[in-house]
């Protein structure tokens, strides 16, 4: 559905250096799209969005920054510097804007928004930039690969994306101008090569859907990829999105729902489990119970008696199955040499009564040539939130989060219907 106004139909991007404004007329669109990379070379696998950061030397610069649906607030690798205007900015380096200790944001940040991390310091303000006189505003990030705390600085950052039809990727841009924050690259350490930040996808006013307009920001969808050679595709925005080669199929409706449940000690994303099935079966769970939605998370992670509870019901109807010693961080594993390790599904039904069945590509992990293990790990006993799921969990599922219904949609395997996250026609159309 073409339903923009012209008045955002209308990009203006800043030439950063000169800050001359080009101004482009985009024709209707309904959403923004952007790849998504998987990243297998750092110590455990993690997804990016690919953003289009600035405009340097006449072209943009791309960024992969990491999906975080729990961050508070967006971080990347990039010069915190106020005087760009008299050539400040090193030449192929991105710069940016320093929000002040004094402004508001920098406060309500640091207050309320922060990363909640027992292990960070306290912070303090910020040195005065030269030929400004005002302090920076120093924010501690958590790295999200290694744990460790670092130390980053507000910043007005600028953001560009394509624009789609949910079908096609549009030459037409859009521009967000979120406040961000500015790492030093030794905030990375231990990141994929080419990942350069933290994208935070969370409900916090400081997280990328704050920044974008009505209604491309109602609706944010998410296809995490389980290969490397293509790319998977993120969107925001109310549209029908479709994936090859079913070019007439809406994604939507794959789709079923379950509300999103408010969680206030975490900026992401909860929803709620009535029962977990296998083979008819159901596996006893605490009352009332939420998972957790991670994209930092590789597995599943289960506190250990519902651990426990699950790896003796799957060992059960996985008889058949040649075992094989257990590989960490794994508790249950197969003998795989047997090509087609096929295993029954692991439903979760959820409130609302929607049922996601997790089937073989999502809950048994190839470790080596003959060894696969299901990708649940034990989380221990006071594991909390009892219940996370991960990535390996999302591949090639659909899911969309509907913020004005505060409702989760997923599509369960799309293998199932014959695609696959990796399947959208990113090739440009007018
Ligand atoms: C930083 O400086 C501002 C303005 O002087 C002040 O309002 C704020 O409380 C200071 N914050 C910290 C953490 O010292
Ligand atoms: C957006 O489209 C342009 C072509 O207009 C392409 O060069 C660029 O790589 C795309 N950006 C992203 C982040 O996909
Ligand atoms: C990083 O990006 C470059 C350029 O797109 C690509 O050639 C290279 O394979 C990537 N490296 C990794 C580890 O993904
Ligand atoms: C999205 O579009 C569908 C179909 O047109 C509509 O039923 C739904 O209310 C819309 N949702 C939002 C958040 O606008
Ligand atoms: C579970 O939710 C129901 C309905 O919201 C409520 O009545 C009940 O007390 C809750 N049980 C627990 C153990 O929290
Ligand atoms: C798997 O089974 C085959 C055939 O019985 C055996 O040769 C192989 O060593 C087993 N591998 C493991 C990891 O148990
Ligand atoms: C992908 O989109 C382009 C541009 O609209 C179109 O020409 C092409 O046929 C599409 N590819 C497939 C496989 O449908």
């Amino acid at each position: 559905m073409l339903f923009l106004t012209q008045l955002i139909a209308i990009f203006i991007a800043f030439i950063s250096h000169q800050h001359e404004a080009i101004a482009q007329f985009v024709p209707g669109y309904s959403s923004v799209v952007a790849p998504v990379h998987k990243h297998t070379d750092a110590a455990k696998p993690v997804y990016s969005v690919q953003i289009m950061t600035a405009y340097v030397n006449m072209q943009f610069l791309h960024e992969n920054l990491l999906i975080d649906l729990d961050a508070p607030f967006i971080w990347h690798d990039c010069i915190l510097l106020w005087n760009t205007y008299a050539g400040g900015c090193p030449p192929n380096k991105l710069c940016t804007y320093p929000v002040s200790c004094e402004e508001y944001q920098c406060t309500d940040v640091r207050t309320t928004y922060s990363y909640n991390n027992p292990s960070c310091p306290p912070v303090n303000n910020g040195s005065t930039l030269p030929g400004w006189g005002y302090c920076t505003c120093p924010v501690n990030v958590v790295n999200p690969v290694t744990g460790s705390c670092g130390e980053a600085f507000l910043d007005y950052d600028e953001f560009t994306m394509n624009t789609s039809n949910g079908k096609n990727v549009f030459t037409g841009l859009y521009g967000a101008y979120p406040n961000a924050a500015c790492a030093p690259s030794s905030s990375f350490q231990e990141f994929p090569a080419n990942v350069t930040g933290v994208m935070a996808l969370s409900s916090s006013p400081y997280a990328f859907p704050a920044y974008l307009n009505e209604p491309l920001k109602k609706v944010m969808a998410v296809c995490l990829p389980s290969t490397l050679s293509s790319p998977g595709v993120f969107f925001y925005g109310n549209t029908s999105y479709y994936l090859l080669p079913q070019s007439s199929v809406d994604i939507r409706s794959f789709l079923s729902y379950t509300p999103l449940v408010n969680n206030p000690d975490y900026f992401g994303y909860f929803i709620g489990l009535s029962s977990i099935v296998i083979k008819t079966r159901s596996i006893e769970i605490p009352a009332n119970s939420t998972i957790k939605l991670s994209t930092i998370d590789p597995y599943t992670i289960l506190r250990t008696d519902i651990f426990n509870r699950v790896v003796r019901r799957f060992s059960l109807v996985t008889k058949r199955i040649p075992p094989a010693k257990a590989v960490a961080p794994f508790g249950l594993c197969f003998n795989a040499s047997v090509t087609g390790l096929r295993v029954p599904d692991i439903e979760l039904n959820l409130e609302g009564g929607k049922k996601w069945s997790i089937s073989t590509a999502n809950s048994v992990k190839q470790v080596t040539d003959d060894v696969a293990c299901l990708a649940f790990v034990d989380g221990g006993v006071a594991s909390e939130p009892a219940i996370v799921i991960g990535t390996f969990q999302f591949e090639d599922n659909f899911l969309v989060f509907d913020f004005e219904k505060s409702s989760f949609g997923f599509s369960s395997s799309l293998l199932r219907k014959k695609t696959s996250c990796a399947n959208f026609n990113f090739t440009l159309t007018n």
